[in-house]
C-alpha cells in the first residue's frame, strides 16, 4: 500500500500555543539565530542559549497537542501503509497526540547531549551551563537541537523514506531551511504526488502539486478523513 511521508514545522503547533519562527512576532524576530542557534554562538555566551532552550522547554511543557497532530496518529493508525511523520520541530506534541516513531530532524527539547562524547539523555527542565555529562563527567552538556551548521538528524533513515513515498506533505513549514526545503524535490523525484499544507502559500507553494490553504487544525482532520475515506 502506498507510503506517506510528512514534513512537519512550527506551523503545525502554532495553535497549541507555541509561536513559529518567521511569522510576525515569531522567534527569530526577537532573537538573532547566530546568537541562539549556532554552536559559535552557543560557545560565547552558553547561558544565553541555555536561557533560550529552558524558556522553550518550560512552554512546551504546558501545551497540549491539537487537532492536527491528532489527525496524524490517526492517519498513521488507520492508513493501510506506512506513514512516516519527520518534523523539525523539538517539541513532543506529535507524540503526545499519538503518533508513533516520529523522526526529530532537529533534535528534541527534552534532551540533553555532551557535546564531548556525544552521549544523550533526558534533558531537566532547566539545564544549567557547565552541567557534567553523566558519562563522561565534562562540563559540557547542552540541547540535543540540531543547530544552524550541524547536520540535522536521520538523514538516511529520511533520504530512503522520501525515496519511496507515494504521497509527500509538507505542513506548516516555510520551507525557508534546507534540507527540509528541498525534500518536495526528493519525493517528486521518487514519484510522489506532493501537498503543501499551511496557513499561507509559501514562497516554494508553486513546486507542490497541490495546495490546502488555511489553519492546521482545520485543514489537517479534512486531509486526513479525505485520505482515508479512500480506503473505506
Ligand atoms: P517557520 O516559522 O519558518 O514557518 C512556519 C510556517 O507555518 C509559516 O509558513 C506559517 O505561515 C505557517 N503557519 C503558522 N501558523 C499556522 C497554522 N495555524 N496552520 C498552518 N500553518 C501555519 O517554521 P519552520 O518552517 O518550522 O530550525 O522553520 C524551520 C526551521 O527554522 C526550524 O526547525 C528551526 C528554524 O530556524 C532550527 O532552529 C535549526
Amino acid at each position: 500500500m502506498e507510503k506517506i511521508v510528512i514534513l512537519t514545522g512550527a506551523g503545525i503547533s502554532a495553535e497549541s500555543g507555541l509561536i513559529t519562527f518567521r511569522d510576525e512576532g515569531g522567534l527569530w524576530a526577537q532573537h538573532r539565530i547566530e546568537d541562539v542557534a549556532t554552536p559559535e554562538g552557543f560557545a560565547r555566551d552558553p547561558a544565553l542559549v541555555q536561557g533560550f532552550y529552558n524558556a522553550r522547554r518550560v512552554q512546551a511543557a504546558k501545551v497540549h497537542p491539537n487537532a492536527a497532530h491528532q489527525a496524524l496518529a490517526r492517519l498513521q493508525s488507520e492508513w493501510p501503509g506506512d506513514v512516516v511523520i519527520v518534523t523539525q520541530n523539538v517539541d513532543n506534541l506529535h507524540e503526545a497526540g499519538g503518533a508513533e516513531d516520529v523522526i526529530h530532524m532537529h533534535g528534541s527539547l527534552d534532551r540533553a547531549l555532551c557535546a564531548t562524547c556525544g552521549h544523550r539523555w533526558a534533558a531537566p527542565p532547566e539545564m544549567a551551563v557547565g552541567e557534567p555529562c553523566p558519562t563522561c563527567a565534562e562540563p559540557t552538556a547542552r540541547p540535543d537541537v540540531v543547530w544552524f551548521g550541524e547536520m540535522p538528524y536521520h538523514m538516511d533513515e529520511i533520504y530512503s523514506h522520501l525515496s519511496s513515498a507515494s504521497i509527500f506533505a509538507a505542513i506548516g513549514t516555510s520551507g525557508q531551511v534546507y534540507p527540509a526545503a528541498a525534500f518536495v524535490h526528493e519525493a517528486q523525484t521518487a514519484g510522489s504526488q506532493t501537498l503543501e499544507i499551511n496557513l499561507e502559500p509559501t514562497m516554494g507553494a508553486s513546486v507542490f502539486d497541490d495546495r490546502l490553504v488555511g489553519k492546521a487544525t482545520e485543514t489537517v482532520p479534512q486531509w486526513v478523513d479525505r485520505l482515508l475515506r479512500q480506503t473505506d
